[in-house]
């Protein structure tokens, strides 16, 4: 049979993958630890930890310890940490007050790691799920979840946590008119330095399990998130979801989930040339940590495998709960 490529034997692309010399000198993409943001869970108390049995490896921190796994993370090369706390049902409350008290653990959280290690920048999260009674990202009335009212909870959260500290704003509730509320509310305070990383493009997952049971959501969540998160089966609303935020003052924009959304990722990218991340949340990393257990993929290789493909996929940044392994294993 002839062979299809006219060209060979004169190109033979086999050429440059015959030794790791040659592989290293043409590959298009690496990853290093300045790639990542890792996502911690903190919970109140001191001195102490809690596995989160449905992502194994993955523990709840006391502010304390969040500070110390921060001064490591920062050592390994991470730049930045995202605080998620954990409220437990007994402590959440309908009208959802705890969100923007300046001494809630994530608040604590945030001043503890600016003072233990300055040069870390610290992300946070926006959304009420963490206090909220009913779970869900905003108030609901009559079963639904309203916007205008939610925003402006959100934009107490917001100007808590940059008095508290925080380098960047991740508002991961996609209610209508967050950034720019934010934005406006975060000048007029004096916090004009502060910026937004949205989550533009969060789509309606049931990859985000893990997590809801990690920040103690779960028990609590009646219903479901379609109101107001993207339908999976929806490319170009991602996109307009991330022109619109831009046009309200984000700075910068995520994609999440990651794995099953690269295709998103490549057209923001591409669309925008803005700064992008992708979420490997946390129904991807327990899928690959489940198959690693079992034996049945080598743990190590696909977890590099999955950060380097978010790069190739145009992302500056992948907020990952791999980000220490990953690093401390780039770092040889
Ligand atoms: C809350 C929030 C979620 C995640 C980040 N912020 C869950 C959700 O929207 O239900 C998911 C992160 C993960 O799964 O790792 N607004």
């Amino acid at each position: 049979m002839t062979p299809i490529n006219a060209r060979f034997p004169s190109y033979r692309p086999r050429r440059l993958r015959r030794s790791a010399a040659l592989r290293d000198m043409v590959r298009e993409t690496t990853l290093t630890p300045a790639d990542f943001i890792w996502p911690v869970f903190v919970m109140d108390g001191e001195d102490g930890e809690e596995a989160i049995p449905s992502m194994p490896g993955v523990s709840r921190l006391t502010v304390d310890r969040v500070a110390k796994a921060a001064v490591e993370a920062h050592a390994l090369g991470i730049p930045a940490i995202c605080i998620f706390p954990y409220t437990p049902l007994s402590a959440r409350t309908a009208d959802c007050a705890m969100a923007w008290d300046m001494d809630n653990i994530a608040n604590r959280a945030i001043r503890a790691v600016k003072a233990a290690v300055p040069g870390m920048a610290v992300m946070t999260d926006i959304a009420l799920d963490p206090y909220n009674i009913d779970g869900q990202d905003g108030f609901v009335e009559d079963g639904y979840v309203v916007n205008d009212r939610t925003v402006e909870a959100l934009v107490k959260m917001a100007l808590a946590q940059a008095e508290s500290g925080a380098d960047i704003l991740g508002p991961s509730d996609m209610m209508d008119g967050r950034i720019g509320a934010m934005r406006q509310a975060l000048e007029s305070e004096g916090h004009q330095h502060v910026a937004i990383l949205s989550y533009s493009a969060k789509y309606a997952s049931a990859f985000y399990g893990p997590f809801r049971d990690a920040v103690g959501a779960s028990a609590a969540l009646k219903g479901d998130k379609t109101t107001y998160q993207i339908d999976p089966g929806n490319g170009d609303e991602a996109l307009r979801m991330i022109a619109r935020d831009l046009d309200e003052g984000a700075d910068m924009v995520m994609v999440k989930p990651g794995m099953a959304y690269l295709d998103i990722c490549h057209r923001v990218k591409a669309e925008f040339g803005v700064p992008t991340f992708a979420y490997q949340v946390s129904g991807e990393y327990a899928m690959l940590q489940a198959a690693a257990a079992n034996g049945w993929l080598d743990g190590k290789k696909v977890m590099m495998e999955s950060l380097l493909a978010f790069k190739r996929a145009g992302c500056d940044g992948i907020l990952t709960y791999f980000a220490p392994e990953a690093s401390r294993l780039l770092q040889g």
